[in-house]
Formats: structure tokens, sequence, C-alpha cells
């Protein structure tokens, strides 16, 4: 029986006889081989769908390992700010620990389906006017003075936790793809993702990957350069303005001869319906960036005609049920007579 990453890969992580082996059975999530893009794309592409992690998202990795952590140095509680998946990953594993999570979220500005994951596993929710940056900091703050366990990514156990992805990449494909695209927010989890690959390779020989991160346009601080004061994008997710990990992502960058690049919300919009109306996968938002910017760069060249591409998948689409309704022009015909039904069903299959 598969028991979750702590007994998996147990041996490639800081565990120690006193670290509470906790899992919900996370990781050993599908790498879905996208056919109908990889023939319009001219590449071999994959999905590594990380939404059916227990909690929906790739942070149920990380979260196990900075849990167990915290548990075994003494905690009793556990903070995080969020722009939603941190928070219900923290919420559900602190409750599978026994201890407290308090998780602190941008007002407004998190998708309907991660705040409902926040209150059903029975977080303490505390909502600030200000956006995720001012939340990290806010929670820096506190857990310096106050008896709480800093979950966020700048606790390295997260990104110790989420590289075993990238072993499983490794493991699912036989070797590393040509490229892994991934979106970047905080920027922890690119940053995880070339420790994995580093830490297999070595191990396995299982080569190295190019990194390819992409932020979104209006949240792109690594790619300008500069903090973005007010970030905007349509994938709350990844509304960062400030990344943490901002220096290990451009060191993932640079050692794998990779990029890191922007793309709008359009591109976002288009990549995420593109990939559940072609490929039957239903990603959020956020996601879809890491697949916007495969579709970017096989267009400018970036990545070349028969290579072997994964898109990371970070978080289920049923997180953000709004932005799909949204996002699409939904027809849904109301009908009550089975007759007009049946003409409706014939008259649409006929078109077949
Ligand atoms: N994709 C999803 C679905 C996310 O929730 C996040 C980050 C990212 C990508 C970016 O990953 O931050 O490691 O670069 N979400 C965090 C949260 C910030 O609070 O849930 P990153």
């Amino acid at each position: 029986m598969y028991e979750g990453l702590l007994k998996q890969y147990k041996e490639y992580l800081p565990i120690t006889d006193n670290t509470p082996m906790i899992s919900l059975a996370e990781g050993n999530t599908p790498l879905i081989p996208l056919h109908s893009l990889s023939k319009e794309l001219g590449i071999n592409l994959y999905g590594k769908y990380e939404g059916l992690n227990p909690t929906g998202s790739f942070k149920d990795r990380g979260m196990v390992m900075a849990v167990a952590k915290a548990v075994e140095e003494g905690a009793k509680a556990i903070v995080c700010a969020s722009t939603g998946n941190t928070s219900a990953a923290a919420a559900a594993y602190a409750t599978r620990a026994g201890v407290k999570a308090y998780v602190v979220i941008p007002d407004g500005k998190i998708a309907m389906g991660k705040l409902a994951q926040a209150i059903i596993y029975g977080a303490d929710i505390i909502s600030i006017p200000g956006n995720f940056d001012e939340a990290l900091k806010a929670v820096r703050d506190i857990a310096e003075t106050e008896a709480v366990a800093l979950v966020n990514s700048v606790n390295p156990y997260r990104l110790e936790g989420q590289k075993t992805a990238a072993f499983e990449v490794c493991e699912q494909l036989g070797q590393a793809p040509d490229v892994l695209a991934i979106p970047v927010g905080n920027a922890g989890n690119i940053s995880a993702y070339w420790k994995g690959f580093k830490e297999w390779h070595d191990k396995k020989g299982t080569l190295l990957p190019r990194m390819h991160g992409f932020e979104a346009e209006g949240a792109a601080a690594i790619v300008k350069g500069e903090v973005i004061e007010q970030p905007e994008t349509i994938a709350t997710a990844i509304r960062i303005g400030n990344p943490a990990s901002w220096t290990l992502a451009e060191a993932a960058r640079d050692e794998s001869k990779g990029h890191i690049d922007s793309v709008t919300d359009e591109e976002i919009l288009n990549a995420y319906r593109k990939v559940a109306a072609q490929d039957g996968v239903f990603v959020e938002p956020g996601s879809a960036a890491s697949l916007a910017g495969v579709i970017q760069h096989v267009k400018n060249g970036k990545i070349k005609p028969g290579e072997t591409v994964v898109a990371v998948f970070t978080g289920n689409g049923l997180k953000d049920p709004d932005t799909a309704i949204n996002a699409t022009d939904v027809k849904i015909s109301k009908m009550s007579d089975l007759e007009e039904m049946r003409l409706h069903l014939r008259n649409g299959v006929s078109e077949l």
C-alpha cells in the first residue's frame, strides 16, 4: 500500500527517529500524456497533475514535511500566509497532526474552493486588506515572537517535501524531461523541483531538464527585475509581487540553462480552456500558466520540435469554479420535455 511521501522517500528527506510519519497518502500523482496538445504543438507533452493530491494541490508535498518537523520540534500551532492552496494544505495537515493552524489570506482574492477547505478543515482564518506579500511579511514577524511554526516556503522543510515531485517525474518518464514548465508565484516550487532533479540525477543518473518558469504578467517581479507593489492577475494563486525564493529561482533558471518569462491573463485563460476542452484535464488558472508558457515557448523557439516537456499542473480546477464559469460562454439548454431532448440529441449527433 502506498503510504505517502515521508515513507516513500524517507532516505531523501530530513527524517529522524522522532519525526511523526504523518500522511494523507500525498504524492504519487499521475503524469498524464496530453495527446491532443502534443500533436498540435509538435512536442511530447505531459501534465504532472498535482491537483490530485489530497487537498488538491502540490502544497501537500511540502506541508506534510513541514508539519511533521514542526511537531517533532514541539510546536502546538502553525501559521502561514496564503493565496489559498497553502492554507488548505496547512489546515488539513494540522488537523492530521493534532495541532492548530492559523492562516492569513488576502481579503477577497482567494478562490472559493480554497476558502471552503480552510473552513471545513477547521483552521483559524484571518483575512487582511493587503495582498499575499503583506500577509507573508506579517506572519514572518509574528512567528519571530509567538510560539507558532511558520510553514510558508521560507521554511526549508517545505522545499524538501516538494522536491519529491521531481523524483516522481524522473521515475515516471525513466529520466528527466528536456523541459520542465512550471508556474512561478512565491518561487518555492521551481526551486524545489530543481533541487529534486539534481539530487535524483546524482543518485540515479536521470539527467537534468531545462527549467522554464512562468510568472503572470501583472505579477512578474523576477522577469521585470523589480518588486511589484500591486500585483494583479486572474490567476490569484500566483498574484505575488515579491517572491520569497527569488534568488533560488534565478539559480534554477541559470544552472539549468532555462528561462523565467511571463504570460498574460489572456494566454493563461486560453491554455486553461484548451487543456480541459482538448485533453480532458481541469486545472486551476494559476496552474495553466505552465501550459501558457509552453505554447509561448514553442512559438518563439525556446522549446524545440520533438522535445519532451512536462508541464506542472499545480492545482485542481475545482478549486476555482467561478473562473471556469466566467471564462467560457456557458451554454446550458433548459428542457423539461423528453421529445425536445430527443430531437436536440438527434440533431447534435447527426452533425458529428
Ligand atoms: N500554482 C498554484 C496552484 C499555487 O497555489 C501556487 C502558490 C503556485 C502555483 C506557485 O508556486 O509559490 O512555489 O512559486 N500558491 C501559494 C499559496 C502562494 O499560498 O497557496 P510557488
